[in-house]
């Protein structure tokens, strides 16, 4: 078993975040039925990111750099499992309890403990990745409690309007550029019940100088967005950024963690756990 490991680098700090809501429209976000094509041969990271997609829809042409591929995460978790034990899931079941969740959406699930973890507390759950290896493993172990499900999270998510009580994403949120991580929020809100919850765990700002001791940066992307030499691309939250993503929502947990190294006792990670929930009514937050 693997304990988590993302870090992070980048030695050029410039500071972004601004703060304005999303306003990222679905002509912008590509469909998951639409995924681009990946030429044969292109693997090395460099390659994969400086590719620019094209997608003509509603008359409007989007270009985009792309973010680390499946291949990346395919081979991350072919020989690697992936569980952090009860430190994302456990916090938030009291709040989908009380809340009186039922159907919750896990996103980015990896090798879908987290998801079980829900399913067990009697939750209806229906769980996500774009890794093919990680749902085979997941698919393996859980596939009887949980509907595990091949989804791209940075395109428009297959699921209808208001289908949730709750969706839930542990450090599985920061791949993407500025442009889709906001659209990537506003999707979640449109899938979300009226005061539904958003709980979810993303890299925090200051996590940067520690993952840069373990995961070099190749090159800057976007202020606080870097492209890795292992081919990772990870985006780093300044509490600023985070609450403006959630604008229009109640923030219930707003909480930065460090979590230590389960042997040297080292800092090893910091995130943000967050719990938002979104207004009664149906969010006119919706994208335009
Ligand atoms: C750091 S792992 C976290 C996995 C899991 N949430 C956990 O805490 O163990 C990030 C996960 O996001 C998934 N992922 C990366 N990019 C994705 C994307 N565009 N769409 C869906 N899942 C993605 C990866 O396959 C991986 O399972």
């Amino acid at each position: 078993m693997r304990y988590a490991g993302d870090a992070n680098g980048g030695t050029v700090s410039t500071p972004q975040d601004k703060c304005r809501p999303p306003t990222v429209g679905l002509s912008e976000f590509p469909r998951n039925d639409h995924s681009p094509p990946v030429a044969a041969g292109d693997t090395h990271p460099e390659q994969l990111h400086r590719r620019h997609y094209h997608w003509l829809r509603a008359g409007v042409a989007v270009t985009r750099i792309e973010y680390a591929q499946q291949s990346y995460w395919d081979g991350y978790f072919k020989d690697a499992d992936l569980d952090w034990g009860g430190l994302w899931t456990q916090p938030f079941i009291p709040l989908l309890q009380s809340a009186g969740a039922n159907d919750v959406l896990e996103l980015g699930c990896g090798s879908g403990h987290d998801a079980a973890r829900l399913a067990r507390e009697g939750f209806n759950v229906v769980a996500t990745d774009i890794s093919e290896e990680a749902l085979a493993q997941a698919e393996r172990r859980y596939g009887d409690i949980v509907q595990f499900r091949p989804v791209d999270t940075a395109r428009e998510l297959p699921f209808l309007d208001s289908s949730f009580d709750a969706v839930m994403a542990n450090v599985a949120l920061h791949m993407f550029s500025d442009t889709v991580t906001r659209a990537v929020f506003a999707e979640v809100r449109r899938i979300l019940r009226p005061a539904g919850l958003f709980l979810f765990h993303v890299n925090a700002h200051d996590d940067r100088p520690l993952r840069e001791r373990w995961r070099p940066v190749l090159r800057q992307l976007e202020p606080d967005y870097v492209l890795e030499e292992a081919g990772q691309t990870v985006r780093f939250f300044s509490e600023e950024y985070v609450r403006m993503l959630l604008a229009g929502c109640e923030i219930v947990i707003l909480e930065h963690l460090e979590i230590p190294h389960r042997k040297t006792n080292e800092p090893f990670k910091r995130v943000w756990r967050v719990a938002a929930r979104t207004p009664n009514e149906t969010m006119s937050a919706r994208l335009p």
